[in-house]
């Protein structure tokens, strides 16, 4: 049984959502985690995920392993250790081609298309909203304290406008747009900087409350430029975004110098996307111009080019 979940980016919001303001991520298909699970004659849960260099039976892996933390949820929910597997156990195969801790929500992803696989290998029907819950688990291990974004947009892989703590709303795209996602080659620490960005918060109450709500508001207007099909007017709210990213400490010079790139090659905007001091930034394009603005990117040190478009 095979599942696979896309990547995601986060186009506004990253940060603020944490304390409760709006975000809007979409889903990028471009990107993929895979997961199968096959019968085996050896016994127990055997997981091969060599992208991480990961060959083990499931007992032998800690308790905060993301992987493990995952598969052991899904058996103690539907209690199927005894039923692993009819020749006597399961191999589980991992393959992604998500980059890691670039900010395209590869763990969640990787989390979100091994439960649909384990589900279907045992014939469970699981909703949405159950494998979301059973993600944001995971998630917490990755990230410490994470928001539900990520493991939200790639299990409903849909445009969603999303606020911690309520309902998912995902929302339409009025007109077709371009985004151009450049990744800085440096691994994204999001754990420290959410964790950097919440002792900020703590020393300076107030300074870091309205920096989120300038950001939540940017999420808000961004939300309805998309669905009233003027995503031109994005442009601007990317680099305003930025600007207010750069204030909570989360960019870095690799960002800087991308995004800087982006804009100086005809982008109408551009923004870090994700967690932040590495991983991938975003640009808007045009159409016409996305392959010039993926150009300059890798002339000025991005590491790989990622031309998506949002409908
Ligand atoms: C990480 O992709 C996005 C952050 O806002 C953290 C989170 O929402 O959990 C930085």
């Amino acid at each position: 049984m095979k599942s696979s979940a896309p990547g995601k980016i986060i186009l506004f919001g990253e940060h603020a959502v944490v304390y409760h303001r709006p975000a809007l991520a979409v889903p990028v298909n471009q990107v993929q985690a895979e997961a199968e699970v096959l019968d085996s004659d050896s016994a127990g849960v055997w997981i091969h995920a060599p992208i991480i260099n990961l060959h083990a039976e499931l007992s032998t892996l800690p308790p905060n392993h993301a992987i493990g933390s995952v598969i052991r949820q899904l058996f103690s929910t539907f209690q199927l250790s005894s039923r692993a597997g009819e020749k006597g156990g399961i191999a589980i195969n991992i393959s992604s081609t998500i980059p890691i801790a670039s900010g395209l929500g590869s763990g969640a992803a990787v989390s979100v298309a091994l439960i649909r696989a384990l589900a279907a290998f045992f014939s469970l029907s699981l909703t949405n909203n159950q494998i979301n819950e059973m993600v944001y688990e995971a998630e917490k291990i990755h990230h410490g304290t994470p928001s539900g974004i990520d493991n939200t947009v790639i299990t409903f892989n849909q445009p969603v406008y999303f606020i911690k703590g309520q309902p998912i709303e995902t929302f339409a795209v009025g007109k077709p747009f371009t985004i151009v996602i450049g990744d800085t080659g440096v691994p994204a620490p999001t754990k420290e900087s959410v964790s950097d960005v919440r002792k900020l918060w703590l020393r300076d109450n107030n300074k870091y409350e309205n920096i989120f709500d300038e950001i939540g508001q940017i999420s808000l207007i961004a939300r309805r430029s998309i669905q009233s099909g003027k995503p031109e007017l994005l442009g601007e709210l990317m680099n305003e975004n930025h600007a207010l990213l750069q204030q909570l400490t989360v960019s870095s010079p690799e960002l800087d110098t991308l995004v800087f790139a982006a804009r100086e090659a005809g982008a109408l905007g551009a923004k870090l996307s994700g967690g932040g001091r590495g991983g991938n930034m975003i640009a808007l394009a045009k159409q016409a111009e996305a392959k010039q603005v993926a150009e300059s990117l890798i002339k000025a040190g991005a590491k790989n080019t990622i031309i998506t478009e949002i409908k």
